[in-house]
Formats: structure tokens, sequence, C-alpha cells
């Protein structure tokens, strides 16, 4: 099986060697833990292997994620401009602009990045949307099914993708939900105060055919750098997913919820 960097060795080695080729990974996780900047080392991975790549944003401008990548040297900016990497604004939409997304619709995005990928050229090619529960932020219960949708239809155009998903279960919203079942990953970041100070950490919760870590490892993000892994944690997976009762009482909320709104 082939198996591509995400761009930090530490993370390479916790996923036995990469994310699998065609995969659709899932990174979740609360504001500010990490998630962007990581789906920008898997880019910049491959843009330094020559590929060719396509990056969607609805939380940050093309500019702002530019700069952010710049913060770190993953060559961002150079590869717009060579016509390596095209970057889908969903926020800005700036006018005359090929490549915005006018309308957080599943469909536009999809043909918008079949167009972007038609562009760059034929082959594999490495994708990121950021975010990917933004597509139903005001309809929660269309989260699998348009999740679902997505990947089916990317997986025949040759991707490698990471979609990442903010949620906030404490809200019972459950945004991520959809994503999770339908991901063939899911990398999820997680973030804590201690003793006054913001730690980040990273932990693989789900990863089809490979035999991944199942430690959580703290991490930090460093100017100039970017993320690095500090050390592993005494956590393992168990020991951080909620409790039977909690889940099941998500799962009633959503069926609610699903019930409610006819699809
Ligand atoms: N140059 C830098 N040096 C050090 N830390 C930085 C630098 N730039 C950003 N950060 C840190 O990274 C954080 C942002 O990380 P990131 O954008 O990946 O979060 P996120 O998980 O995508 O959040 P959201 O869900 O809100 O989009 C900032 O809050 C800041 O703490
Ligand atoms: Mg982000």
């Amino acid at each position: 099986m082939e198996r591509l960097s995400t761009g930090i060795p530490e993370i390479d080695r916790m996923l036995a060697g990469g994310v699998p080729k065609g995969f659709l990974v899932a990174v979740v996780g609360e504001p500010g833990c990490g998630k962007t900047i990581f789906s920008m080392h898997f880019i910049s991975a491959g843009l330094r292997r020559g590929e060719k790549a396509v990056f969607v944003t609805t939380e940050e401008s093309r500019e702002s994620i530019i700069r952010q990548a710049e913060m770190f040297n993953l060559g961002f900016g150079d590869a717009v401009k060579k016509g390596q990497l095209i970057i889908i604004d969903a926020l800005l939409k700036p006018r005359e602009d090929p490549f915005s997304i006018y309308t957080l619709d599943p469909e536009e995005l999809v043909k918008k990045i079949i167009e972007a990928k038609k562009r760059l050229g034929y082959g594999h090619m490495r994708l990121v949307i950021d975010s990917m529960s933004a597509f139903w932020l005001d309809k929660p219960a269309m989260a699998r099914k348009y999740s679902y949708y997505i990947k089916k239809i990317l997986y025949q155009w040759n991707f490698t993708v990471i979609a990442t998903s903010q949620y906030a279960i404490s809200t019972s919203e459950a945004f991520g939900f959809g994503i999770e079942h339908v991901a063939d990953g899911i990398i999820r970041f997680r973030r804590v105060i201690k003793e006054g100070v913001l730690k980040r950490y990273i932990i693989v919760e789900k990863m089809r055919q490979t035999p991944h870590d199942l430690y959580m490892y703290e991490i930090e993000i460093r100017d100039g750098v970017g993320l690095i892994v500090k050390r592993k944690t005494r956590y393992r997976r168990e020991d951080i997913t909620l409790p039977q009762s909690v889940t099941e009482k998500v799962k009633e909320a959503l069926k609610k919820k699903r019930g409610e709104i006819p699809s």
C-alpha cells in the first residue's frame, strides 16, 4: 500500500508510514488547535515532491492561508504563482475570480474542485477541504449524506483528501459526526489549559488498514517551523473517548434532528 507523508516525520511514524493513498481523512478538533496548520504541512509535503495540489478554504481568505503557510516556509506563495497549487476561496469571494465559491453547497464545491483538477492536470493529487463542516453548518442533519456524496465523487477523481471539521460536542450539535463515519481515518486535535499554559495534543483515532499508534502526543506550533511533535503522553485512545451514556445521548439527539428535517 502506498502511503503519503504528512510532512511531519513523527506523525508519519504514528501512521505506520503516512496516509494511505486515496483515503479521505477527517481532521477534527476545537478552534485553534492546529487543524489548518497540519493540513498545510500535508499539502507542502506534496509540493516538495513536485506534486500539484488543491486547498479549499472556508474559514480564512486565500491571502490569509498563504501568509500563514509562509510563516512556516511551506512554499504556498510560490506554488500558487507557478500554477502548482490552486486555493479555492469560499470566504472572500472576489468577483471574477475563477476559483471562488459563492454558496456553501456541496455540489458547487465538488464542481469547483474538479475544475481546479482539470486546470492543474491529471493524475493523483492531494486535496484539503478546510473546513468540510462549513458546508452543513445550517443543516447538521445532512452531514453524513453530504460527506458520503463528497467522498464518492472525489474518489473517482484520484485524490487523497484531508477534510477538517470543527465541532463542539458540548452543544450536542455534533457537526463532525457525518464525516467521522464516512472517513477512512480520523486524526483528532485537542487543547487544554494546564497551569495557565495552552497545550495542544494529537491522537490518531481511526485509520483503516493501518496499525497506527494509539497514544496521544503533545504538539507545539513553533514560529518559523510549524507543527512539531513534542512528546508521547500516557493517555491512550480509550482514556479520552466519551462514556457510553454520553455517546448514546448524542446519537439520540441526532436521530431526533434527522426526523425533524426531511432530506
Ligand atoms: N507564526 C506562528 N507561530 C506560532 N504559533 C502560531 C503561528 N501562527 C499561528 N500560530 C498558532 O496556531 C493557531 C492556529 O492554528 P490553526 O489555524 O491550525 O487552528 P485550527 O485548528 O485550524 O482552528 P480553526 O478551527 O479555528 O480554524 C493560532 O491560534 C496560534 O496559536
Ligand atoms: Mg482552521
